[in-house]
């Protein structure tokens, strides 16, 4: 992979796309071949650094019951949040135009299990929260359900403003129009490439 680009990974179930993540993640120690980083084997000393250039977006993202920018400065404490930063990771993952529309704007109250974001605008808040602690590759782990095609396009856009700032994405679908943005979709049978595919070739594919 490149820096800026933008991968997408397909395949059945069980084929190996969330071990791959794991991996890329470093959560499983690497014992054949060797995760490569920019040129560099990840050894078990460069994981901690590695791991702070991260931000990992599931589909669950784990809200608490308080502010907007407490969610996005997720652990740190009130008196050391930088707004200016909370509102720019916020327009990063486009967010900023809803939570400006809020009455008390970053410190409205998220409520209850994130009761006042919408499914999308939680995983956005995800995303946000992953630019706020210096993320420089995002990974998404798309659900095979409960994706509504609101959410699907909701997540869809702010990956298109997402690349456009050149960041690095890699991410795993389960529906081929989340991956409309991808320079390259890799498919994954029995844990090994199958094949290398655009969004266009893929498109052609399933229709
Ligand atoms: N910790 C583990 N130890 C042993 N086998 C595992 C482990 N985790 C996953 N597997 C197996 O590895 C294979 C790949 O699983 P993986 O979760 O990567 O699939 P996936 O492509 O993400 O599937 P899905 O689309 O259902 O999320 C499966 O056969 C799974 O049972
Ligand atoms: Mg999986």
């Amino acid at each position: 992979m490149k820096k800026g680009e933008v991968i997408g990974i397909v395949g059945e179930s069980g084929s190996g796309k969330s071990t791959l993540m794991n991996l890329i993640l470093g959560f499983y120690p690497v014992d054949q071949n060797q995760l490569l980083i920019n040129q560099k084997p990840l050894t078990a000393d460069r994981v901690a650094t590695w791991q702070k250039s991260l931000g990992y977006v599931s589909q669950d993202v784990f809200m608490m019951d308080t502010t907007i920018k407490e969610n996005v400065a997720f652990g740190q404490e009130l008196e050391q949040i930088d707004a200016d930063l909370v509102w720019e990771c916020l327009e990063k993952a486009s967010l900023a135009k809803l939570v400006g529309s809020f009455k008390h704007g970053i410190d409205a109250i998220v409520g209850e299990r994130g009761g006042l974001l919408s499914g999308g605008q939680k995983q956005r808040i995800g995303i946000a929260r992953s630019l706020y602690s210096g993320a420089q590759v995002l990974l998404f782990d798309e659900a095979t359900s409960a994706l509504d095609t609101e959410t699907e396009r909701e997540i869809t856009e702010s990956i298109q403003r997402l690349r456009e700032d050149n960041f690095t994405m890699i991410m795993i679908a389960h529906r081929v129009t989340s991956l409309k943005f991808c320079d390259r979709i890799i498919e994954l049978a029995d844990g090994r490439i199958k094949g290398e595919h655009t969004y266009e070739s893929l498109i052609q594919q399933t229709i």
